[in-house]
């Protein structure tokens, strides 16, 4: 490993270790992504002797211009070094609890440190004392896991995931984001110990809910988290979604496996959490509205719009911000069936307007979306459906440079109407409004200040506002 710890400051802080006569490693994630060659900004670093007094020290031989921030309730101390985030920790014996309010009480060895870690591949250690620099520390054989794609704990899983049951969610989001197994018993102890991630703040759970989503493959981690049941527990809306009825040997395809289909599409396209959020949910209705109609079979009927509906719940429950990036995939759930059904008829210039006037900038996620939602077996109509949508990108964007309607405002503005006819705020300002915008959206004038205005005068004197 010694070759592999090249930056400067690994040497600075085994030095100041040997001056104080204790050993120091850097170890848990840091050393994990140094063995994956994955750049990693968290540094951890385990002194067996005072943590906080290590710091101070390395802060001082780094030349004194860096803060260092001392936990003193947690026996830990962080310096901001270039754009390194350096923490330091006295090795503990008790179990790890990163948020844990209690002061540590005890101290103890590097392996006792290492054996209440979370996995074997997080439990590494390297030496940075100068005659053991570069030594790797593996007491669990965490290499090995890694070269085996292994998601093991140090200990029994039982006693490990009920330290933390957070570590639960972290097994499966390891698994997901290194395409890892998780050990036999680990997930049969996840599925026993389940009911044990009530207890942890929905905050941490959204959290590493997340980075499952920001994987490369998410449906690899909500097939995990189904199996295990911790699903059910924290997206219980998603579970719903899970299997398939059938009525008079007809059957509906299961949402759920679809669902995870459509993610795992749109992540090829876009790295953007709120757009693979609004994969998730854009389906997410359809157990509420799902019916039997014996002349068509299983309909869902305004799933879109119960689905964008459910969004803020949703959200809330699962502490996710309430703000415009809610407003986005509210957007998206209720759009998400409209290019479709552009596609599948004529495409006419005012149903290309209207849909670019509800979506806005985002009607490149939304196409994309729709992309995503293409699941068919059938490669015959996958073709039909995507050449299908190529004509309706190539009319978006003919619309667009012709109107100019994306982010668009009526030509004439309430104002106008109020000035012009000498009234107050009013519903009769309202109704004008809207004939107007609808008369733009439809062809029926063009989108020009002119036409507009007589397009309102006309409307005023049918509401009796012209003597
Ligand atoms: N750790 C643990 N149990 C937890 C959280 C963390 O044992 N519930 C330990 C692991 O050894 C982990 C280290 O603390 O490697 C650092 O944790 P953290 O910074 O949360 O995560 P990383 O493992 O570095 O991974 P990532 O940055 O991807 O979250």
């Amino acid at each position: 490993m010694k070759e592999k710890l090249t930056h400067p400051v690994f040497k600075i802080i085994g030095q100041c270790a040997d001056e104080m006569g204790v050993d120091a490693y850097v170890i848990g994630g840091w050393v994990r992504d140094l063995i994956l060659h994955r750049p990693c900004k968290d540094i951890d670093i385990v002194a067996i002797g005072s943590g906080i007094e290590l710091a101070e020290r390395v802060a001082k031989e780094l030349g004194g211009k860096y803060h260092v921030a001392v936990y003193k309730n947690f026996g830990t101390a962080q310096i901001a070094y270039e754009d390194y985030d350096i923490e330091f920790v006295g090795a503990r014996k008790e179990s790890y609890r990163s948020e844990s309010r209690k002061p540590i009480v005890e101290d103890g060895t590097l392996e006792d440190d290492q054996n209440r870690r979370d996995f074997t591949i997080n439990a590494m250690a390297i030496c940075l004392n100068k005659n053991r620099y570069g030594e790797l520390l593996d007491p669990f054989n965490g290499y090995k896991d890694m070269e085996e794609q292994l998601i093991r704990t140090p200990l029994s899983p039982d006693v490990t995931y009920s330290d933390d049951p957070l570590r639960m969610m972290r097994a499966i989001r390891f698994a997901t984001q290194l395409d890892y197994i998780i050990e036999e018993t680990s997930l049969q102890s996840i599925t026993n110990n389940k009911d044990r991630i009530k207890i942890i703040s929905k905050e941490r759970i959204a959290d590493e809910l997340n980075k499952i989503i920001l994987a490369k493959k998410p449906s690899v981690g909500f097939k995990l988290l189904f199996d295990t049941g911790l699903l059910h527990l924290i997206f219980p809306q998603m579970v719903l979604l899970h299997g398939v009825e059938i009525i008079k040997g007809k059957g509906h395809k299961d949402n759920f496996y679809h669902t995870l289909e459509v993610l795992d599409n749109i992540c090829k396209t876009t790295d953007d959490l709120w757009l693979r959020w609004a994969a998730i949910l854009h389906d997410i209705a359809k157990p509420q509205t799902k019916r039997f109609e014996p002349d068509h079979g299983w309909t869902f009927h305004g799933h879109e719009d119960k689905g964008s509906r459910m969004v803020p719940k949703i959200f809330a429950e699962l502490k996710l911000p309430l703000n415009e990036k809610m407003k986005y995939v509210q957007k998206l759930v209720l759009l998400h069936l409209r290019p479709i059904v552009l596609a599948k008829s004529e495409v006419t210039d005012s149903a290309i307007r209207r849909l670019l006037f509800e979506a806005g900038d985002d009607i490149d996620d939304l196409m994309k979306l729709c992309e995503a939602d293409i699941t068919s077996k059938n490669e015959y109509k996958v073709q039909k459906y995507l050449k299908n949508f190529e004509l309706v990108r190539q009319k978006l964007k003919e619309v667009e440079e012709k109107d100019n309607i994306r982010n668009w405002q009526p030509p004439v503005t309430g104002e106008d109407i109020m000035k012009t006819f000498n009234i107050p705020a009013s519903r009769e300002v309202g109704i004008i409004k809207n004939a107007i915008r609808e008369a733009i959206l439809d062809g029926e004038i063009p989108n020009e200040y002119e036409k507009a205005f007589e397009f309102m005068i006309n409307k005023g004197k049918e509401l009796g506002l012209v003597k």
